[in-house]
């Protein structure tokens, strides 16, 4: 599609277990273009890992960190078209929202909810998942973040009943 711009870098977005990392990835390889993970920058930047961040300077101050690496990306003169893998949350600000949309072609990776609790169940690095009932948590943040993703996404695949290569061979297709 011609809508989105200039960058045209490729990017995730979906719920934590919806399969961005692999895919990302994967789409990567397809295309031969650098792979960027937006979780794995901030944690690089801050030498902490992300359940650390969270607890001790709180999610909000992890959101910014988010808003400052749009930007960033946003204004970088580059030729380069990257595959963008993003935290689930990265939608939650509407300012994020407009910086994703500048930022190239955004790819939402839906997944059914009972599917996402499997994928999700072995990570202990999810902090938004710590000291709660994980399955009620994920069903929440999908009614939560549904519209945001929808809002964000020019395009969109069902995860669930796909195995993620296929996924990523269907993205590197349509864009
Ligand atoms: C989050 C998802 C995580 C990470 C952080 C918050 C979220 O990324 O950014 O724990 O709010 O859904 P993944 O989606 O890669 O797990």
């Amino acid at each position: 599609s011609g809508s989105h711009n200039r960058h045209r870098h490729i990017i995730l977005i979906g719920l934590m277990g919806c399969g961005k990392t692999t895919v990302g990835r994967e789409l990567s390889k397809l295309r031969g273009t650098p792979f960027l993970d937006t979780d794995f920058v901030i944690e690089e930047q801050l030498g902490r890992n992300i359940a650390d961040i969270f607890s001790d300077e709180g999610e909000d101050y992890f959101r910014k960190l988010e808003t400052t690496l749009l930007r960033y990306l946003v204004q970088e003169k580059t030729d380069a078209s990257y595959i963008i893998s993003t935290g689930g949350g990265i939608v939650i600000r509407p300012e994020n929202r407009t910086l994703l949309r500048q930022l190239g072609y955004n790819v939402w990776l839906n997944v059914d909810v009972p599917v996402l609790i499997q994928r999700t169940a072995r990570a202990n690095n999810r902090p938004l998942l710590h000291n709660v009932d994980p399955a009620e948590r994920l069903k929440t943040l999908f009614a939560t973040r549904r519209p945001m993703y929808e809002e964000t996404a020019h395009d969109q695949f069902d995860t669930s009943a796909l195995e993620l290569h296929e996924v990523a061979r269907m993205i590197n297709q349509g864009a």
